[in-house]
């Protein structure tokens, strides 16, 4: 197959997987996976965390790089290539990644490159919590209070989107590739280095024996039908599948639209699955570690150390840093350069799907399209750096998740099942000569993981109905505006970039030696 002449392709096997696991590893795997884990029982959360990866994150990321690989396009230019009335989805999965998502992703990357920095001082002091989210973040906890831009975390922003900036604005293989070939390293030895020194703490096993004994009554959905905190459990397993492996984001279709036609799809899905879920895995051992270290110093229940998981990363970690006899400053700081390298490697994915998406439909310049970008993003997502910035973000996080990223994926299943064909797609990746596709797939991606999917977001609809998000924190209509009104601006800009006309018409149809072969 002859490459189209303008699309730059990866520079090797090792370097797209390098980058799609550095899309996948991100602050999800050690912010996100921890708190969540410890929101919802430790141990009792792997058991459906797994289970969420056999039935929706394989079958997804293997239909990602399908479809990215075949019509060799962002989401869009794929939808479209297929039929060109499922568009709007192809664009809702990058806009739902980049409004929905990045805006507050890079906000939390800011906060890491602070607490990178105020690791040389130990300024985060004793009181470790009321340092977050008084004195740091300024939170009042009202939603609606946008005033007080903290301009600490607006100038490690702005340093985010500039570093951004500079990886995604050479084509792929220059940039993201060559930028995640030195990250991933880095990324592993620190990590290891993090997971080594917590197990020595006194109080670790403890820790440990939380994050690996199932508390089977805490997800057993038959006995406790009725129960909306056990099916949280399930649903936040779910949510935090979909956003470890950057699915449903539009990524994992751009980056496979990058790879040469020679390309095993199963073998780099199941790398690229099976990396991520085992880092997220190994470095919940350093976050439980340090958690039975601190119940111990406390003297509480490991369930008690700490009230609020969005900050656990940002409370927790410095709390146990200040109890280290020696070498704190070190570690601190390691933990959160760390937190800030796995969240540049994503937020540059984040990035490439959607500037992607735009490079492919409007034929405008790569580069000129990422300055835009990048100077809009650090614009508006600096409603994060205000007094209502927390509550925003948690708030944006939980719908993002339960529902943005859950339909995407959803819709994408029913789109290559029953529009595109799930055997057309399966024998796609077969014609590779590579690892072959089952039919099982096929029976995932037409009914298994939908009509999961589907019970899922059901009960997502009716837990956040009965029992509103936020146990009372949050106005309704905080709730309906920031959460039902992310959903629906990302709809919005959806809709109307599927209505534009392409501009690349030349590519919006595949040369014709590609339509024969696929
Ligand atoms: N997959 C990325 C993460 O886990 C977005 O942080």
């Amino acid at each position: 197959m002859s490459e189209q002449p303008d699309r730059a392709i990866w520079g090797s096997k090792l370097g797209f997987l390098l980058a799609a696991i550095g899309s996948a590893i991100g602050l999800g795997n050690i912010w996100r996976f921890s708190y969540m884990a410890y929101e919802n029982g430790g141990g009792a959360f792997l058991v459906p965390y797994f289970f969420a990866l056999i039935i929706a994150g394989l079958p997804l990321i293997i239909l990602e790089y399908t479809i990215g690989h075949r019509e060799k396009g962002a989401s869009p230019l794929a939808f479209a290539r297929i039929d060109k009335k499922w568009e709007w989805v192809g664009w809702w999965m990058p806009t739902v990644a980049s409004v929905g998502i990045l805006l507050f992703y890079s906000i939390v990357i800011a906060w890491c490159l602070n607490y990178f920095l105020f690791s040389f001082k130990l300024s985060w002091g004793t009181e470790t919590g009321a340092f977050f989210e008084k004195t740091f973040l300024n939170s009042s906890g009202d939603p609606f209070d946008l005033g007080g831009c903290n301009l600490k975390i607006l100038a490690a922003s702005a340093v985010v989107w500039i570093i951004t900036w500079a990886i995604c604005f050479k084509e792929i293989n220059h940039g993201i590739e060559k930028a995640c070939m030195i990250f991933m390293p880095i990324l592993l030895v620190l990590t290891t280095v993090l997971v080594c020194w917590a197990l020595t703490l006194d109080g670790a096993m403890m820790g440990i024996k939380h994050y690996l004994t199932p508390d089977w009554d805490k997800i057993n959905i038959i006995k406790h039908f009725n129960n909306s905190e056990v099916w949280n459990v399930w649903l936040n397993a779910f949510g935090q599948i979909f956003f470890t492996l950057s699915l449903g984001f539009g990524i994992m279709i751009a980056y496979a639209s990058y790879l040469p036609r020679k390309t095993d799809i199963v073998r780099n899905g199941l790398i690229t699955a099976f990396a991520n879920c085992a880092y997220s895995f190994f470095a919940g051992f350093a976050v439980f570690g340090t958690l039975g270290f601190m119940a111990l110093q406390k003297g509480v229940p490991i369930d008690k150390v700490v009230a609020d998981g969005v900050g656990l990363a940002f409370i927790v970690y410095p709390e146990a840093i200040n109890q280290l006899p020696v070498g704190s400053k070190i570690f601190g700081a390691a933990f959160f350069l760390t937190l800030f390298i796995a969240g540049l490697s994503s937020a540059v994915s984040l990035v490439e799907a959607f500037v992607c998406a735009i490079t492919d439909k409007f034929a405008c310049k790569r580069s000129t399209t990422i300055s835009v970008f990048c100077i809009c993003g650090f614009v508006t997502s600096s409603i994060f750096t205000t007094r209502a910035g927390l509550s925003i973000l948690d708030i944006v996080d939980h719908f993002i998740n339960q529902y943005g990223l859950v339909t995407g994926g959803l819709l994408e299943c029913i789109f290559v099942g029953w529009v595109l064909k799930a055997h057309v797609a399966r024998n796609h990746v077969n014609s590779l000569g590579a690892t072959r596709l089952s039919k099982l797939w096929d029976i995932c991606i037409k009914y298994i993981t939908p009509v999961i999917l589907t019970i899922i977001l059901i009960q997502a609809i009716r837990g956040d109905i009965n029992n509103p998000y936020g146990d009372g924190a949050y106005p309704a209509r905080a709730l309906f505006i920031y959460g039902g009104g992310i959903i629906l601006l990302t709809l919005i800009i959806a809709v109307y970039l599927s209505v534009q006309s392409w501009h690349r018409a030349k590519h919006f149809h595949k040369p014709e030696e590609e339509q024969l072969l696929t």
